[in-house]
């Protein structure tokens, strides 16, 4: 069949029907509803040839910004609610299993190995909090050998990648093993609310939306043990402003996690949490 010249009324069927026969069949999958849905989106909003501009310059400061330090384009798409759609889309579990959340941006991969029972602030700022619980499967069976990767903002609410030579290195993260009782336990700060980065382009697109940028204070865990699916999620701070609000959509009921006053112990805090995994198929 001939398409003929591309028009306003066929511009989807025009574009799609330029694919050729050694085309990858996913590939095509993906595109065809891209361009369906873009095209879709600019007849919708009749989109004018300067708003078009505006949009090739976002896109263009975006990927600028992008470098081995930062990813603006994750932000855009954690902002966008992409990120936790994909992460929804991606890890259905069963009831009864932890539930995934965001990842974002400041996971290391070398965080210090730690001793179970450790502190993982290293600046002495903060209100400490005991954080403990078990590693479980879904039938409550403890899981030996779990890597429990923690990581948390500092009282002032920045990672320690964001402040080289202002925090210490490795402040307020750490990588513990469950033993054979599939427990972890460990001293962090209470962690605090803190804006995403902001000064970008994602933080531009929240100000004309009049956003704001926050996400509620949160404990980053990933769990991961052979055989099992591995957890990316963190423990929300029950009570905290933006728990309704958060800027990249990550908190989930399931997540908020008790954080009880301790009084006359070795910590301020005490914040007790199980994950449970599912088997990896
Ligand atoms: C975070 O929780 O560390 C985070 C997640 C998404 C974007 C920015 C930060
Ligand atoms: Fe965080």
């Amino acid at each position: 069949m001939t398409i003929g010249f591309f028009t306003e009324e066929n511009s989807v069927e025009t574009v799609l029907g330029r694919n050729g026969p050694g085309a990858n069949p996913r590939v095509v999958e993906v595109v065809s509803a891209l361009v369906k849905h873009l095209h879709a989106f600019a007849k919708e909003v009749h989109l004018m040839q300067e708003e078009w501009e505006i949009g090739i310059d976002f896109l263009t400061r975006t990927g600028q910004l992008c470098g081995p330090e930062r990813q603006e384009f994750i932000l855009l798409s954690d902002t966008l609610g992409l990120s936790m759609l994909v992460d929804a889309i991606n890890n259905r579990r069963p009831k009864g299993a932890t539930e995934n959340t965001v990842f974002g941006p400041f996971h290391v991969d070398d965080a210090p190995r730690r001793k179970m029972g450790d502190s993982i602030n290293m600046d002495g700022k903060g209100e400490t909090c005991l954080y403990e619980g078990r590693v479980l499967d879904l039938d409550g069976t403890p899981i030996a050998g779990a890597k429990v990767d923690v990581w948390s903002d500092s009282a002032d609410g920045f990672y320690d990648v964001q402040q080289p030579g202002i925090q210490p290195k490795g402040n307020n993260r750490g990588v513990f093993i469950t033993g054979d009782d599939g427990r972890y336990w460990f001293t962090g700060i209470k962690p605090t609310s803190y804006p995403i980065p902001d000064d970008g382009t994602v933080g531009k697109m929240l100000a004309q939306l009049d956003r704001h940028p926050y996400r509620p204070a949160h404990m980053h865990f990933l769990v991961a043990a052979p055989g099992y699916q591995k957890l990316v999620t963190h423990t929300f701070v029950g009570g905290d402003t933006y728990l309704e609000s958060d800027a990249v959509f990550g908190t989930k009921a399931s997540l908020v996690a008790p954080f009880d006053k301790v009084t006359g112990g070795a910590t301020e805090w005490r914040s007790p949490f199980d994950f449970v995994l599912v088997k990896a198929e």
